[in-house]
């Protein structure tokens, strides 16, 4: 059914219905294409990394073998049994589970990032042509918007923001946690620098976060009578800014940090430190 709103006057938007325009797909002469196809060469690149490091179930610690107290962020926190000693710091919550840790958690970081509001506009367009870019034509010939399953599932999002809190915080103890060198003490090498940044990246993409500044000044009639929000909304409204960049930095930072992590891990590279 087709559903005709009023956006302004003289304005008819409508929800459900066919796609109008031009006969040709576009009139721009601009290479357009150039975003969309980088964007799906990126992401598909993180998520064939991400599915190889998870299923890989190995090298994802670095230990006191090494005199260091590495784990790889897309293995954190390691909650199971089948996870190395030392990687479970807040205990084992599922004994019985053998298989890859990663399984476990994953899917929370990722439902984080697919339903982000910048990185839905980034697959829609690079995967679905929905559309590819700004005057070209949708590869569909009917739009429904988020307005149906399972795209309206898409407004999970709120709930993923507040859980993702959660792991950045456990992503930061375990950037601390870099700075203990078993056998030698307090030191910082390569690796402790890198999670410490990782850790950055992804607080500075959370607070970013679209329904994290709605969360702070959404639905305040007067900024007057609610002074802690409008401080807080002022905090974040520069990130939120900016939040783009912050999900591309972080997306490169996790995937870096990880792959640096399991080279250390598998002795391919050493992690260059000292130590006081
Ligand atoms: S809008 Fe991108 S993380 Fe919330």
């Amino acid at each position: 059914m087709t559903t005709t709103v009023e956006e302004a006057p003289g304005t008819p938007v409508a929800i459900g219905g066919t796609r109008g325009g031009p006969d040709k797909p576009t009139l721009r002469k601009d290479r357009w294409w150039i975003e969309p196809a980088v964007t799906f060469t990126i992401l598909t690149a993180f998520a064939v990394y991400a599915t190889f490091a998870a299923f890989m179930n190995r090298d994802y610690y670095v230990g006191p073998a090494l005199h260091r107290n590495l784990i790889a962020p897309l293995d954190s926190p390691c909650l199971t049994g089948s996870c190395v000693p030392g990687t479970h710091p807040f205990g084992v919550w599922i004994s019985a589970w053998h298989i890859t840790p990663a399984l476990l958690i994953l899917i929370f970081p990722l439902g984080f990032r697919l339903t982000c509001y910048y990185y839905r506009k980034a697959y829609y367009r690079s995967f679905w042509f929905s559309p590819p870019a700004c005057g070209v034509a949708d590869a569909h010939g009917s739009y429904s918007g988020e307005t149906r399953i399972p795209l309206i599932l898409q407004n999970i999002h709120r709930y993923f923001f507040w859980l993702l809190l959660i792991f950045n915080a456990i992503l930061t103890y375990d950037a601390v946690e870099a700075f203990r060198q078993p056998g030698y003490g307090i030191g910082i090498s390569v690796g402790t620098v890198i999670l410490c940044l990782n850790a950055s990246f992804l607080w500075l993409y959370s607070l970013s976060c679209h329904a994290c500044r709605h969360f702070c000044g959404g639905q305040v009639r007067s900024f007057a009578k609610h002074p802690i929000r409008y401080k807080l909304w002022k905090l974040v409204t520069p990130l939120n800014a900016r939040h783009m960049q912050f999900a591309w930095i972080s997306l490169f930072g996790v995937a870096l940090c990880d792959l640096y992590v399991r080279l250390v891990a598998s002795g391919t590279i050493t992690d260059p430190g000292f130590h006081f």
